[in-house]
């Protein structure tokens, strides 16, 4: 069985970070995005995977390389446009050839990886095995319609959903997924869409099993879905402390914290992940937050929130939660006077002050 993993897209709604990364590469809890679909695959004993990239993306190659340090063999596979994840399926079909494989869409975080469904997919002999999730806002996916346990008619975002069950972005194929995405035709909005190549198979007849997620899954399209799926990550880490902790300093809960951190004169909250040589001075960490390498947080408090490397929070007096940092970002409290807010902000930055 191989694994062919989405991480192309424009990831618009997570601007302005995914201005200068490819949203695949947020991390969360101090770890790449796509990580966790690479563990999931190697995990459910996959060898071989193919990551289909933007045309001229190598970020992704650049973060992974071969796969050697996941245990896996990865091929690039450039899309040339958004052409729909039908036409993603379409074009790895060489590389595919006949075997079965699991399509996983890398911006999905679940917890316990996807050995079950693969299972369930080898036990079922079906054609496809779809995983769904019961969703309060269904018109935002692909819903599949199930009848005395049995998929009798998938949607793509349907404005009349006939059911609360999502699709979600792992989907176990045979080779007759070729058949029918080579076959549909692109919808309304130019895409092949996967639900229409599901909807193919059910028409002519080829088997769709599927597995129900009862436990949590995201696919982290906007900012809040990120902060979501870190605050799934971290409830499930273990205690695992370096650094330097000083006696003025509480560290309670389940922690993470890197090689080379200082850790003075505070309090961390857990369940949080601080990352290597960050410096924490007379501030509060609390529970759900992720801090990169390298940052620096000093008289400040945050919670509830991602830090990417290299940032600064030095003497904010009100305390920051549900915030997104990219890279090397500077919170600082002002010096000169006037005393005013100052902002050097990219295109579409989010800023709120009370
Ligand atoms: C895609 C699929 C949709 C599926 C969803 C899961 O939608 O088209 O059927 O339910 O992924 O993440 P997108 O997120 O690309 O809008």
């Amino acid at each position: 069985m191989k694994a062919l993993i989405t991480a192309g897209g424009h990831g618009t709604r997570l601007r302005p970070i995914t201005h200068t990364q490819n949203k695949h590469l947020i991390p969360i809890a101090n770890k790449l995005m796509l990580g966790y679909a690479l563990e999931y695959a190697h995990d459910a004993g996959i060898e071989e995977v193919g990551i289909i990239i933007n045309e001229k993306d190598k970020s992704i190659e650049k973060a992974f390389g071969n796969g050697d340090s996941y245990g896996l063999k990865i091929t690039y596979i450039e899309q040339s446009a958004p052409l729909g994840l039908g036409h993603v399926v379409k074009i790895a079909e060489p590389f595919i050839g006949s075997d079965p494989f699991v399509f996983y869409l890398g911006d999905n975080i679940l917890v316990g990886g996807i050995n079950k469904f693969v299972d369930e997919f080898q036990s079922n002999g079906s054609n496809c095995h779809l995983v769904l999730s019961k969703v309060p806002d269904p018109n935002r996916f692909g819903v599949a319609e199930v009848k005395d346990g049995k998929i009798i008619g998938i949607e793509e975002k349907p404005s009349n959903p006939k059911s609360n069950l999502a699709v979600t972005g792992i989907y176990i194929y045979d080779s007759h997924i070729f058949e029918a995405v080579n076959n549909i035709k692109p919808s309304a909005r130019g895409e092949l869409e996967i639900s229409d190549a599901h909807q193919y198979l059910l028409e002519r007849g080829y088997s769709i099993t599927y597995s129900e997620i009862t436990g949590w899954w995201k696919d982290t399209g906007k900012p809040s879905d990120l902060l979501e799926a870190n605050r799934l990550v971290l409830d499930n880490i273990k205690d695992n402390r370096h650094g330097n902790i000083d006696s003025l300093s509480t560290v309670s809960g389940r922690v993470i914290i890197g090689e080379g951190a200082e850790i003075i004169d505070s309090n961390i909250r857990g369940p949080v992940v601080i990352g290597n040589n960050v410096k924490i001075e007379g501030a509060y960490v609390g529970p759900y937050t992720a801090v990169g390498d390298g940052c620096i947080i000093i008289n400040s408090e945050i919670e509830y929130s991602i830090l990417m490397n290299d940032c600064s929070i030095l003497n904010i007096s009100r305390r920051i939660e549900a915030s997104l940092l990219g890279s090397d970002v500077q919170l600082l409290r002002s010096k000169s006077k006037p005393i005013t807010h100052r902002f050097i902000l990219g295109d579409q930055s989010r800023v709120e002050i009370d």
